[in-house]
């Protein structure tokens, strides 16, 4: 998947991601922010910020710096954006851009990615980009799904993927990375991991939330290899799955935040 191919995605759902994701993110991003240990006065950038709402709570943290927040996707940045001006909020400012074509040095104190890690074509190059853009000593706050995250939801796909002779794909993302792999990714870059926190939500909800959740809704090139009728087919097993799956409670948002910084 290219990353125009990405940025496809997040301009048709960024109004959908806005209203069914972002909530359940917010408080990953005060976890997110507590364990940065901030002064207040730092210069920081939310790479691939989406609507912008981990860069706002970090704005209000920052009120004596500024952040950016960066994204490819040109919808979600005019949410973003338009969120901001709401709430009046002087010191975040938003570019439209693919991060790759940035380049920034020693400028930032502070670089925040949330739900970034798992879209990336290579997490290595994210890591050196995002080391040159830092400070010395300038801090980078990843949050990252882990692969238990919406588990029965990602079961039922792969019984369907599997029925149907389909490549099985990660249901939201290019690869859910384990927590040694990114371990093992920021101490090859050169950061020195300062902590990292666990979490795991189980919840009573329902199908069609969990499917809002994930984004699949809107997110149209599930099945997209199959003729018409095949579709509707797999998407009426996909819900057969679903409702064995999610009879009980189910693993909804599940991942880690990791604090590390430039050494
Ligand atoms: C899953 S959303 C995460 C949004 C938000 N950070 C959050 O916590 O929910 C991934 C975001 O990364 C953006 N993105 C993907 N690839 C990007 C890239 N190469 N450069 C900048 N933004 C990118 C997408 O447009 C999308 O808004």
């Amino acid at each position: 998947m290219t990353s125009n191919e990405v940025k496809e995605i997040y301009e048709k759902t960024a109004e959908d991601y806005d209203r069914w994701v972002i909530p359940c993110k917010k408080c990953q991003y005060i976890m997110l922010i507590e364990a940065l240990d901030l002064r207040g006065n730092e210069a920081g950038i939310d790479v691939g910020c989406g609507p912008g709402e981990l860069t706002r709570t970090l704005g209000k943290r920052l009120d004596r710096g500024y952040v950016f927040g960066l994204d490819i996707s040109n919808n979600m940045i005019e949410l973003a954006k338009k969120r901001t001006e709401t709430e009046g909020l002087r010191n975040v400012s938003y570019i439209n851009a693919d991060y790759s074509e940035m380049n920034y040095t020693d400028i930032f104190d502070v670089c925040v990615s949330s739900y970034l890690f798992h879209w990336l074509d290579d997490p290595i190059i994210f890591l050196k980009w995002v080391r040159n853009s830092l400070k010395e000593n300038g801090k980078i706050g990843l949050i990252s799904p882990s692969p238990e995250w919406y588990w029965e939801v990602q079961e039922a796909y792969r019984v369907v993927m599997d029925k149907y002779n389909l490549k099985t794909r990660e249901i939201v993302g290019r690869r859910i990375y384990q927590l040694d792999d990114i371990e093992n990714y920021f101490e090859k870059e050169g950061f020195s991991i300062q902590s990292i926190n666990k979490f795991s939500f189980k919840e009573n909800t329902s199908i069609e939330t969990c499917l809002q959740r994930v984004n699949a809704k809107s997110d149209r090139q599930y099945f997209s290899d199959l003729s018409k009728k095949l579709k509707k087919e797999a998407v009426d097993s996909l819900m057969v799955e679903l409702m064995k799956n999610t009879k009980k409670l189910v693993t909804t948002e599940s991942g880690y935040i990791v604090i590390a910084s430039r050494m």
